[in-house]
């Protein structure tokens, strides 16, 4: 099938090389002529494992191509998706659709009829409804159908998601475009991978459900973490206990600095927003994002204490400032708000991440960026591990201990455990659970006589 896909960011480079890589032929387009003028040199312009390799390979295949002509790119194609960003709507929060509408405008007059037009964009319920209806407006006929195809692929795993998804959700309302959906997804379909065909809202809804959902998944480890804490349990054990059980499922259930990207927070977001617009308020989700925004700066707060309680003037070492491992993603990253905490209290951070880091320098001029994690925990007074990256959970303990002005480990996605790290002179602070202090039985018996008195 020829395919074209509109916006050539993590979603649709990832969709439109996988998809070539099916034996479609696909041409991928954006608007930022730099983008399309990286990919054409044939390098990639963001950091996703095995990218480049699949890129490569259909670029030399002759089934991938990338222009910035929008018009061109759609004329004789059979199915055009949109995976333009949808970026939190300044002001109110709702999703911001204009990129999306601007893309229908612009394919409109273009398109063949019967081409289907499939949003990718993770798109309020709805949506499909006025793409279609500019489209129609635009061209005076309503040959033309939309469908909804949300994508669950996460950053730092596109590759192995988009080829071995859970499920592939398609919203239709015709024949043609479930045919020509089931023809572009049969690769896939052949590999055992379930596709749902529903109707159009449902597909725009399942997406935001499952981001939502998942990110209240999240949350409620991290807040059970903390009460692990106060009561002398282990979140780890905790959550190996509560996932075993295949109602619950283990994933997502890592307690950690609280979640960020570009899209947990934004949809949750959005979500909310069109459920207040309907009178039907989702109030799990509102409690969700509210809990999470307080974390990060809780988070901040723990460092701080870790430290000493007083870190004006003093270096703290962060690792890792990307949202997630394996990604140079730094949307909503939750680095940015407690990098802005620790300065707030007159930190001066110093900073190390494997991929991020070209990121991170647009975001702050007053961070001091390091080639190695060794560099950055020079003189600090606490080093914080904020993103698992792989290369942190083989430290050179006794090379960093060396360096340090204090040795404090703050680590805020248990990588490490509090023997390992004691064992090199640090101070280990992790994630929901105590550390073994001399007063920590007294301080069990306080928490049981609270609970009690509660109960
Ligand atoms: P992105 O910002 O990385 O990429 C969007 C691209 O679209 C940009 O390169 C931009 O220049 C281009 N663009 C915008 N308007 C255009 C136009 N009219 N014509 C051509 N190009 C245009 O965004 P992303 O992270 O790939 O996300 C895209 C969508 O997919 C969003 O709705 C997002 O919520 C959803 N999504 C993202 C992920 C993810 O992991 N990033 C996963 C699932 C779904
Ligand atoms: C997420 C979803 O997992 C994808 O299915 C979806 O397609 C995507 O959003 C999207 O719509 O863009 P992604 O944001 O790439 O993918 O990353 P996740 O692995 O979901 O992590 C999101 C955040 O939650 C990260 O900050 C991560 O550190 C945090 N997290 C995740 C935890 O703190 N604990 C966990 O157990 C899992």
């Amino acid at each position: 099938m020829r395919l074209a896909i509109i916006g050539s960011g993590y979603v649709g480079l990832v969709t439109g090389a996988c998809l070539a890589d099916f034996g479609h032929t696909v041409v991928c387009v954006d608007k930022s002529a730099s983008r399309i003028d990286t990919l054409q040199r044939g390098k990639i312009p963001i950091y996703e494992p095995g990218l480049d390799a699949i890129v490569a390979q259909n670029m030399r295949d002759g089934r991938l191509s990338f222009t910035t002509d929008i018009a061109g790119s759609v004329k004789g194609a059979d199915a055009v998706f949109i995976a333009v960003g949808t970026p939190s709507r300044r002001g109110d929060g709702h999703a911001d659709l204009s990129y999306v509408y601007q893309a229908a405008r612009e394919i409109a007059q273009a398109l063949q009829d019967n081409t289907v037009v499939v949003t990718k964009s993770t798109v309020p319920v709805g949506t499909g409804d006025e793409v279609e209806r500019i489209i129609h407006e635009r061209r005076q006929s309503s040959v033309i159908k939309v469908a909804s195809n949300p994508e669950f692929l996460r950053e730092g795993s596109a590759i192995q998601d988009f080829k071995h998804p859970d499920r592939i959700v398609i919203g239709v309302e015709d024949e043609h475009a479930r045919a020509v959906m089931a023809e572009i997804y049969r690769p896939l379909f052949l590999n055992k991978s379930p596709i749902l065909f529903t109707s159009r809202r449902s597909a725009e809804l399942i997406k935001y459900a499952s981001n939502a959902f998942l990110a209240m998944k999240v949350t409620f480890i991290n807040e059970i973490s903390d009460l692990c804490e106060k009561v002398d349990a282990d979140v780890q054990e905790v959550a190996l206990g509560l996932g075993a059980d295949n109602r619950i499922g283990p994933k997502f259930l890592h307690a950690g600095p609280g979640f960020g990207g570009s899209c947990f927070p934004k949809d949750a977001v959005a979500l909310v927003k069109t459920a207040q617009d309907c009178d039907s308020p989702l109030r799990l989700i509102e409690t969700t994002i509210a809990i999470n925004d307080t974390r990060k700066r809780a988070m901040a707060r723990r460092i701080i204490q870790a430290a000493g309680g007083n870190v004006r003037g003093k270096t703290i070492a962060v690792f890792g400032l990307t949202f997630k491992p394996n990604t140079d993603d730094m949307r909503e990253a939750p680095s940015i708000s407690i990098i802005q905490a620790l300065q707030d209290a007159g930190a001066n951070v110093s900073a190390y991440d494997p991929k991020g880091m070209d990121q991170a320098r647009a975001l702050w001029s007053d961070v001091a960026f390091h080639a190695s994690p060794y560099e950055a925990a020079r003189n600090a007074s606490a080093i914080c591990i904020l993103t698992e990256w792989e290369q942190f959970r083989a430290l050179d303990l006794q090379r960093l201990e060396k360096v340090v002005a204090q040795p404090v480990l703050v680590d805020l996605r248990n990588i490490y455990s509090e023997e390992e790290v004691t064992r090199f002179g640090f101070a280990y602070s992790g994630i929901g659970s105590r550390p073994r202090t001399p007063t920590h039985f007294t301080d069990l018996a306080a928490a049981r006589e609270r609970l009690v008195e509660a109960v």
